[in-house]
């Protein structure tokens, strides 16, 4: 995969229709845009709705976070596989062993999604992480990136400013993928570790996740535009 920057949107606006009306409207960038369909929608509007979006020509991540004993990590992650997902999560705090089974089960299909593993979710502080890992989140989602580094993975959901170092302690290929971006100051809302795009770009983070800043604001097309333009 090229080393660029692209840019993730999450689709978790209130209703399909304003998903799909989001997904029309910047659908001439449909090459260049991944699409983030996270529980909001997956629940509410399933296998469908991707079929929909990747029929639009995006590439479509499926942001399920899966976290369970392995077996069950694994068969959940074969049944992603079978439908038309470009990339899912897991959670790297389920261990090394059900990220390996996960990787050895869909070893089998031909084309299978990427899978990265969730380190350390952008909305914890250091001291609300440590409260839950009993470390502190540069040390331990450097660790939870060796470990998914090693189980096979493609890579992992962390913060921009965990981003570079990952990258130094496994493989420049190893990508990262960095939610709690906010491009032009916008509220962090629940997120805690943010960061821009130029930030991002220097921390060499493969994907930017942007939410909200996006689907909330009065014209998301002219915001998309921006962003893109300020990728490149
Ligand atoms: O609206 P906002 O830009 O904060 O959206 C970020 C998106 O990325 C949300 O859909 C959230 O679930 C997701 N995400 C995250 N932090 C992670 C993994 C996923 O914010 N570690």
């Amino acid at each position: 995969m090229e080393n660029k920057l692209k840019l993730c949107i999450a689709l978790d606006n209130p209703s399909k229709e304003e998903n799909l009306k989001l997904a029309k409207e910047i659908k001439e960038y449909s090459k260049d845009i991944w699409l983030k369909v996270g529980f909001r929608s997956f629940i509410r509007d399933g296998k469908e709705f991707i079929v929909e979006l990747k029929k639009m020509g995006y590439n479509v991540f499926l942001d399920l976070k899966l976290y369970d004993i392995p077996n069950t990590m694994a068969d959940a992650a074969e049944e992603i596989a079978k439908m038309e997902i470009d990339m899912f999560n897991i959670h790297a705090s389920a261990g090394i062993k059900a990220m390996r089974e996960v990787m050895n089960r869909i070893e089998k299909f031909e084309k299978r999604p990427l899978v990265l593993a969730v380190t350390a979710l952008t909305s914890f502080d250091n001291e609300e992480f440590k409260k839950i890992y009993g470390q502190d989140i540069e040390i331990k989602a450097k660790k939870f990136a060796k470990e998914a580094y090693k189980a096979g993975l493609d890579g992992v959901v962390c913060s921009v400013w965990e981003s570079l170092e990952i990258k130094n302690d496994t493989n420049e290929n190893f990508l990262t993928l960095t939610p709690g971006i906010r491009p032009f100051g916008e509220n962090a809302g629940d997120q805690k570790r943010i960061a821009d795009i130029k930030t991002a770009k220097k921390h060499k983070s493969d994907f930017i996740v942007i939410g909200r800043p996006i689907y909330k604001s009065d014209n998301p097309k002219k915001i998309v535009e921006k962003i893109l333009k300020e990728i490149q």
